[in-house]
């Protein structure tokens, strides 16, 4: 089959890979029709390329059509429409039964001491071959697979791999009280998501802030009071969102920018600096030393409010990223963060897959290209260029 795989920094080819085939009585293989390229996905293109082999296949975000199935499957069929979700969770541990998918037991990567594996996310996370390929080997037949209707188009179900449940996550975790306001840093698509998904729960004032026009744009069309970090380099963006919120700051943030966020460019200058030691040698210091840049998050603890609420959902790689404690105590921060927990919360976001797409999921995209020109949609994404917010592949 043919497969994106990871060659090294900014190294992702389309490569013809050996098929997957049902390895447990519970696993099923499915063939992707739509397959999205995730703000996780530059994680692995840029920076974090010490946990990841050459052929690597990555991927996250799939859905598709079941092709076969292991003898002990009976929760789907071949044929049945399918979407996955990003945690490879089984649904039967401890973590599993509380909704932290994300946690699971029975898949946690005890080697690196990280939690539940996912889908194409390096060998932190169980090297598990991922959905941006013609076909994807799914365990858990019995639990993991999200059966959406016949019918509607691919983009109404595929953010349910991940997007929609990261972002309903991210404003659940966020606590906005009645009447509250939210500001949400960094409008990609899993920015974008949260602010629709707070409106939905009519969360009144809505801050969204990132750099990039059309991001911005797609925000404030959909009635998100929006700013521009490159009107507030100065340093004065917490002054100026705390104008706008009563000269308090918002009741709760949400930071969905995550490690490689624009700004703090000596932390830039350690990350160019590991990717020069041999891999071994890197991995150890990436995971010991802090070398995430951290402004996004920084901006976070400024800007909200005393006992407020930070919910992250970026993604930090470090193990000794510095953190202002004293202002984090001194404002009485509430800090809540993880990967999404995917089918936690399926059940609640499957009702407004409807065709009033209250969430807008048909308009999401704005790229839909074939699984060959993942290379170049790789490095538009990255670079912002084109007008790339979110590209579905169709393998
Ligand atoms: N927790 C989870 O389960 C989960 C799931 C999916 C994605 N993520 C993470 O969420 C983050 C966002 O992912 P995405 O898919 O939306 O991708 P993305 O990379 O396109 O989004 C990040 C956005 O932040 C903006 N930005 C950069 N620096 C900023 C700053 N200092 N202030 C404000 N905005 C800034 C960028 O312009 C971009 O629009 C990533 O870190 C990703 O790894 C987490
Ligand atoms: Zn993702
Ligand atoms: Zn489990």
């Amino acid at each position: 089959m043919r497969a994106v795989t990871w060659h090294g920094k900014r190294d992702v080819r389309v490569d013809t890979v050996p098929d997957p085939v049902i390895q447990q009585p519970t696993d099923i293989i499915v063939r992707i029709t739509s397959t999205g390229l995730c703000g996780s996905d530059l994680h692995l293109y840029e920076v974090l390329g010490p946990f990841l082999d050459k052929g690597d296949v990555l991927g996250h975000e799939p859905m598709g059509v079941v092709e076969a199935v292991g003898a002990e499957v009976t929760a789907v069929a071949p044929g049945d429409r399918v979407v996955i979700p990003f945690n490879v969770a089984c649904g039967t541990c401890v973590m599993c039964g509380q909704g932290l998918h994300s946690q699971c037991e029975t898949t946690q990567v005890r080697e690196h001491g990280t939690g539940a594996s996912l889908f194409g996310y390096t060998k932190l996370y169980g090297q598990v071959p991922g959905g941006q390929a013609e076909l994807l080997r799914v365990p858990f037949g019995n639990f993991l697979p999200i059966k959406v209707p016949q019918g509607p188009p691919d983009d109404r179900f595929v953010y349910l791999s991940d997007v929609l449940p990261t972002a309903w996550q991210a404003v659940a975790y966020a606590d906005v009280p009645d009447g509250g306001s939210l500001a949400v840093l960094g409008l990609g698509p899993v920015g974008d998501m949260a602010t629709r998904i707070a409106r939905h729960h009519g969360i009144e004032q809505i801050i969204g802030v990132d750099l990039v026009p059309e991001r911005l744009e797609r925000a404030r069309a959909n009635g998100v009071e929006v700013i521009d970090l490159r009107d507030h380099d100065g340093g004065d963006l917490t002054e100026h969102v705390r104008e706008r919120t009563g000269g308090r700051g918002p009741d709760a943030v949400i930071e969905a920018v995550g490690m490689e966020a624009h700004g703090s460019p000596g932390a830039k200058l350690a990350q160019q600096m590991m990717s020069l030691l041999p891999d071994p040698v890197e991995a150890r210091i990436m995971e010991r030393a802090g070398v995430d840049r951290l402004h996004a998050l920084y901006a976070a603890i400024d800007i909200v409010r005393r006992g407020g609420t930070i919910s992250l959902s970026g993604v930090y790689g470090g193990m000794t990223d510095p953190l202002p404690l004293l202002t984090m105590f001194d404002k009485q921060i509430q800090l809540r963060m993880g990967q999404a927990n995917v089918k936690r919360w399926a059940d609640d976001i499957l009702p407004l897959l409807t065709d009033d797409d209250p969430l807008g999921t048909e308009t999401f995209a704005t790229h839909r290209l074939p699984l060959e020109q993942a290379p170049d949609a790789y490095e538009k994404f990255q670079k912002k260029q084109d007008g790339t917010v979110k590209v579905l592949f169709q393998p």
